[in-house]
């Protein structure tokens, strides 16, 4: 099995073959997390730093037990009580991280390209945990290994994203995976939440979300990010809710065996109403249980890229 990334930014550095194996590694890995004892000892004496500068449920937690299941020493940076708050950059604050020898440090930040930045200033491997509006690739991967799981192939599925894409960063990941893969992906939103020139990265739009979300095999639901709402792009969240939420008259003009999906955290009575929340057709407990597996292996096969990396130089 061969990968040769150090790091992981977007998955538009990765190749469908990079991918496969990503696949068949959290295979492996999503068995372990089904085990009465979960623990494997693949990445003893191996040390991974979460530095989270925006708050994460699923992500954070997932990386944290995703290490420990592997045996690896897992830091938790709590940004709020550390040197940050002091007005320390976050170019000291990772050279200081770096002096204490982490083999990979996992980063959410509000500014993108912040990941980007750490990978050129780092001798250690980086995970972008997601970074302003740019990227989530860890959602993307574990959004298509649930879909996977689900449907064994991705190949020509019908996809629709639909809610808050301007903001998205899963959406912008999501779409250049789900590309690489063959999905026919569609964009279902306000025009006001559709970001110019989306239409370039491959996706047809569609303004109308009965028209978007009819016959496809998959839903993915976006939160609309009230944070990050600027100006007047909605008229008000019971507006958003009335002409495009996600509720069972909807979903019922998908194909009958839709998969419903939704990165978290959800509001729910505003993008998806809880009977599709909660419902038969909900993969969202699966895209967490994915999640776990996921991060395993990209801790594997990251850290063992540097490993080798060590050894050699
Ligand atoms: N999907 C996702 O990134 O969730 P968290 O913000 O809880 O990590």
């Amino acid at each position: 099995m061969t990968f040769s990334h150090r790091s992981l930014l977007d998955v538009d550095t990765l190749s469908r073959g990079d991918v496969d194996t990503i696949f068949k590694s959290a295979d492996a890995f999503f068995e372990v997390s089904r085990r009465p004892i979960r623990k494997v000892p693949t990445l003893r004496g191996k040390t991974v730093i979460n530095l989270f500068y925006e708050a994460s449920t699923r992500t954070r937690t997932s990386f944290e037990i995703a290490g420990k299941r592997m045996s690896a020493d897992v830091i938790n940076m709590n940004v709020s009580a550390s040197s940050v708050k002091k007005g320390e950059t976050l170019y000291d604050t990772v050279k200081t991280l770096e002096a204490m020898h982490p083999d990979i440090v996992i980063v959410r930040h509000s500014a993108s390209g912040a990941p980007s930045f750490l990978d050129k200033n780092l001798r250690c491997g980086v995970i972008n945990a997601g970074d302003g509006m740019h990227a989530h690739p860890t959602q993307a991967l574990l959004d298509a290994f649930t879909i996977r799981k689900k449907r064994g192939s991705l190949d020509g599925l019908k996809v629709a994203i639909c809610g808050d894409v301007a903001h998205s960063r899963v959406a912008r990941s999501n779409v250049r995976l789900l590309n690489l893969f063959g999905a026919e992906v569609r964009v279902v939103a306000p025009r006001t939440l559709i970001p110019r020139g989306f239409e370039e990265m491959g996706v047809t739009i569609y303004d109308d979300v009965e028209k978007g979300i009819a016959d496809v095999d998959v839903l993915m639901i976006l939160r609309i990010q009230r944070e990050r709402l600027r100006g007047a792009l909605l008229p008000s969240l019971r507006e958003y809710s009335r002409t495009f939420g996600i509720n069972e008259r909807r979903l019922a003009l998908a194909s009958d065996d839709v998969i419903v999906m939704h990165p978290g955290p959800m509001n729910r009575g505003v993008e998806i109403e809880p009977a599709v929340a909660d419902g038969a057709q909900s993969a969202v407990l699966d895209q967490v249980e994915a999640g776990v597996a996921i991060r395993m292996a990209l801790l594997y096969l990251l850290t063992g890229e540097i490993t080798e990396l060590k050894e050699t130089s």
